[in-house]
């Protein structure tokens, strides 16, 4: 089944935002295989977003993700890349949908809570990058009450 790699960013740890975002994710049916608290370098961000180093706010979106401790996690779960971003919700917080996790509890761009792996490939790799320890194998026994087969 697929795995994500999401991270509640250092606004959404000092806000209080771990449970719920937990807690939505939970109840959605995924499962959780990785979490971790961690703070990290500034060389470990610019890995974690080397693809955005051209952009103009690269600098100040490092400085955010290094300016506290970050919650790590591997979720995993049918669609879990694509449907996770859903449940996330847009990256400017001023268009993301009410019911969204962006949505619902935040207002700026460089200051939206929450990080999801953006396609199968870079889930991978970012669980490669986060968790080079591995994760959890465990298997939940609600999987026939969440999915058909
Ligand atoms: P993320 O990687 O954090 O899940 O966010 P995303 O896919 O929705 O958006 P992405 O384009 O990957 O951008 C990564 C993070 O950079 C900050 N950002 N600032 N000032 C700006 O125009 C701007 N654009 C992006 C956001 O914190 C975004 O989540
Ligand atoms: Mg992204």
């Amino acid at each position: 089944m697929e795995q994500t790699f999401i991270m509640i960013k250092p606004d959404g740890v000092q806000r209080g935002l771990v449970g719920e975002i937990i807690s939505r994710f939970e109840k959605k049916g995924y499962y959780l295989k990785g979490l971790k608290m961690v703070s990290v370098e500034r060389s470990f961000a610019e890995k974690h977003y080397e693809d955005l180093s051209a952009k103009p706010f690269f600098g100040g979106l490092v400085e955010y993700i290094i300016s506290g401790p970050v919650v790590a996690m591997v979720w995993e779960g049918k669609n879990v890349v694509a449907t996770g971003r859903t449940v996330i919700g847009a990256t400017n917080p001023l268009a993301s949908a009410p019911g969204t996790i962006r949505g619902d509890f935040a207002i700026e761009i460089g200051r939206n809570v929450i990080h999801g792996s953006d396609a199968v490939e870079s889930a991978k790799k970012e669980i490669a990058l986060w968790f080079p320890e591995g994760v959890s194998d465990w298997q939940s026994s609600l999987h026939p009450w969440v999915y058909e087969s």
